[in-house]
């Protein structure tokens, strides 16, 4: 099984831990290493190799990343602009042969159990031989507005709704047989582009058009003319929503998106600790908290201090901090396009 991993997020939640240049799956969070390294290193019991696609300009920094974790056999596919998740798997899986079994996974997000996640992806790796496009499905603990959900009945799928209202995402929940989509997948690349020509025929056409000629390459690498061609759309909205092969594999493996700093909270904090401190293992001082409890710090190189306050995310990094509220860090996209606009 080869492991797809897409690499072409540019996580402004996660400001100024994350930037343009340094987006989210690259910086170096638990453990001193990125969730690309931990993409790379979960997947590596599961799959033969793997092939990243993402920017052509997170090229180096990717193969200098997995330098770090001495892995040697992955296969590159990089785009001059991203077209969103259904080109960027579509491009991966022509470059595959009809019969590969595929996993994609995001380079972005945490797991935490490996025993049930290497379970859960041999369970979706049988069904995905019979021919389904299969999902991992998470259940949901929040009516989360910016997942898939997944209407289920074991493994069957009944539905497949992308990015809901919260309305109508609190009825999911309170129906109790909805899972949220994980964003990773399991399929033979034959199926799903065969599901993607029959439902989005014209992007099929164009991802074809884009693919270079010349035969296997460990970096292939896509024009621009004929990448900004290809219509831009989510395999969630251009495949899951409509496919009738679709099958989900229900699983806990402590996932998490990491979406914000609020989510970042939650894998951070330890219980009986009064704060979530989150420090570069090697220099940077302790944070020094007199009083104060409930706050997120990601410390990187300065010492913090915190006297008398509760439920902030303290944010430092050597040329940017960020003090929120916690529950508001959804917000921090508005910073960032504050500093677009200012730049
Ligand atoms: N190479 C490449 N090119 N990668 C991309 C592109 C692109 O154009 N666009 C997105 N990605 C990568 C992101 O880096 C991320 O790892 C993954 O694909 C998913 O993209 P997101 O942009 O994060 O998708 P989403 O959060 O809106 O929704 C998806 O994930 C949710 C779970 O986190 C959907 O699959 C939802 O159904 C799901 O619930
Ligand atoms: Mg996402």
């Amino acid at each position: 099984m080869i492991n797809i991993i897409l690499c072409g997020g540019s996580g402004t939640r996660l400001w100024p831990l994350s930037r343009t240049m340094l987006p989210k799956q690259f910086v170096r969070l638990f453990n001193n290493r990125s969730l690309f390294q931990d993409t790379v290193l979960r997947n590596q019991p599961v799959c033969s190799h793997s092939m990243i696609v993402s920017n052509k300009e997170q090229y180096f920094l990717a193969v200098d990343q997995l330098s770090q974790i001495h892995s040697h056999n992955a296969q590159f596919l990089l785009e001059p602009v991203g077209r969103n998740t259904a080109p960027a798997i579509a491009l991966a899986c022509m470059a595959l042969d009809a019969d590969d079994l595929v996993l994609v996974t995001t380079s972005d997000h945490l797991v935490k159990n490996q025993a049930a996640y290497e379970a859960a992806v041999l369970e979706a790796k049988a069904l995905a031989e019979q021919g389904n496009l299969v999902t991992f499905g998470i259940k949901p603990t929040y009516p989360e507005v910016g997942f898939g959900y997944i209407e289920a009945n074991g493994h069957e799928v009944l539905s497949f709704k992308e990015k809901p209202d919260v309305k109508t995402a609190q009825s999911y929940i309170d129906q109790g047989n909805y899972y949220w989509n994980s964003g990773m997948f399991c399929f033979k690349a034959g199926v799903f582009l065969d599901e993607l020509k029959h439902y989005a025929p014209e992007m099929h056409q164009a991802c074809l058009n884009a693919m270079p000629k010349d035969g296997f390459k460990l970096e292939i690498r896509i024009e621009l003319d004929t990448m900004n061609a290809i219509p831009e759309d989510s395999i969630d909205y251009a495949v899951m929503e409509k496919s009738r092969k679709v099958k989900v594999v229900p699983c806990d493996m402590g996932w998490s998106d990491l979406g914000s700093f609020d989510a970042l909270f939650d894998e951070v904090k330890q219980p009986g600790l009064e704060n979530a401190v989150l420090s570069r293992l090697d220099d940077s001082p302790e944070p020094i908290c007199i009083d104060s409890s409930n706050n997120l710090i990601v410390a990187r190189e300065r010492q913090i201090a915190l006297v008398d306050v509760e439920d902030l995310l303290v944010i430092d990094t050597s040329d940017a901090i960020l003090i929120s509220k916690k529950g508001s860090s959804q917000k921090v996209k508005a910073v960032v396009a504050q500093i677009k606009k200012q730049a």
